[in-house]
């Protein structure tokens, strides 16, 4: 089979990097890297690449030669970006300009993962046009993420997600089904928010989705998200239900219950219609999601 196509991951560790390497087309020669944790996935190799050391992300583009690059290194937990506003700078904001530089001196298509973040939750649905306006820390370095990379390259490609779940690599970080499940299996009591809002979406459903925006050579800003809007607290009901456990565990709070250190969004469902009519891609309900997690449990 020809390779078509020599694509670089960065955070390919991370929950959409394993996604990502779980559906890749064969018909491309991917590249995965990891910058702190050796991943545990011994049958490939991973090209050790810290974004934010300018040296390291130049030595290994000149080895690698990647004619797509799919951005997916990012620290995503919103709190801790507002706690340490400069190490999220850093890594968000000037790794991303670093995979910028070196994207155009090699004329690389850059995909971008972004973030429901960038929007402040009072207009849902959103769509792709829709002027971002972040309410956190991470949500502004996202959006000073996709600026920069859509200037940089009108090929370039923005990919906004919502709340993602799926099996992540167990030495990175949770996800809100990840995280739950280890408490109903330990039988624990859980508080879950009932006032935010969004459409998640499963991994594999993500990195299908972006591995289609790069076969079909799309540009601009996508939005991926599942089919179904629900708060935490709905989407906790579901996943007991399908994984088998006692929901009675689980109890609605509003946010003001946990004293957040960043500002949370209400409502950032997205608009699909972009990647139904855009990907011909049907995005998919929770439980639909959910049973193909269960499936696929380690
Ligand atoms: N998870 C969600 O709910 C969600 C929702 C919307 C958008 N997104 C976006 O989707 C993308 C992927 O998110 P994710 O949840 O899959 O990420 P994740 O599970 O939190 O993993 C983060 C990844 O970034 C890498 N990374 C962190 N610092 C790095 C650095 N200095 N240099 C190189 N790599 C570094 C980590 O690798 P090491 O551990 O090796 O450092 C890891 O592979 C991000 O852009 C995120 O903003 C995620």
């Amino acid at each position: 089979m020809a390779i078509e196509k020599r694509i670089l991951i960065t955070g390919s560790t991370g929950l959409l990097g394993k996604g990502l390497l779980a559906t890749a087309p064969r018909s491309f020669k991917i590249f995965p890297s990891y910058s702190k944790d050796l991943p545990l996935d011994k049958e490939r190799r991973y090209h050790r690449i810290d974004i934010t050391n300018i040296q390291q992300v130049a030595d290994n583009f000149a080895k690698i030669k990647p004619e797509i690059v799919i951005h997916a290194a990012s620290i995503g937990n919103v709190d801790y970006c507002e706690k340490n506003p400069k190490e999220a700078e850093k890594v968000n904001v000037f790794g991303t300009q670093n995979v910028i530089r070196a994207c155009t001196k090699h004329n690389c298509q850059l995909i971008f993962t972004s973030s429901n973040a960038v929007f402040n939750g009072l207009n849902a649905p959103y769509s792709e046009t829709d002027p971002p306006n972040p309410v956190n820390y991470y949500g502004r370095t996202k959006v000073i993420g996709e600026r920069s990379v859509l200037k940089a390259n009108p090929k370039n490609v923005v990919v906004r997600m919502t709340l993602m779940y799926g099996w992540n690599n167990s030495n990175q970080r949770s996800n809100a089904v990840t995280w739950l499940l280890d408490r109903l299996r330990r039988a624990e009591p859980t508080k879950l928010v009932n006032d935010t809002y969004v459409n998640p979406i499963y991994n594999l459903q993500a990195a299908e989705n972006i591995w289609k925006i790069i076969k079909l050579g799309k540009s601009g800003i996508f939005h991926l998200a599942g089919r179904d809007r629900v708060n935490r607290y709905e989407f906790g009901l579901i996943t007991a239900r399908i994984f088998g456990f006692d929901d009675r565990l689980l109890e609605p709070v509003s946010s003001d219950y946990f004293p957040g250190i960043a500002l949370r969004m209400p409502d950032t469902t997205f608009a699909t219609t972009k990647m139904i009519e855009g990907l011909s891609s049907r995005p998919l309900s929770l439980q639909a999601g959910l049973e193909f997690m269960q499936l696929q449990s380690p």
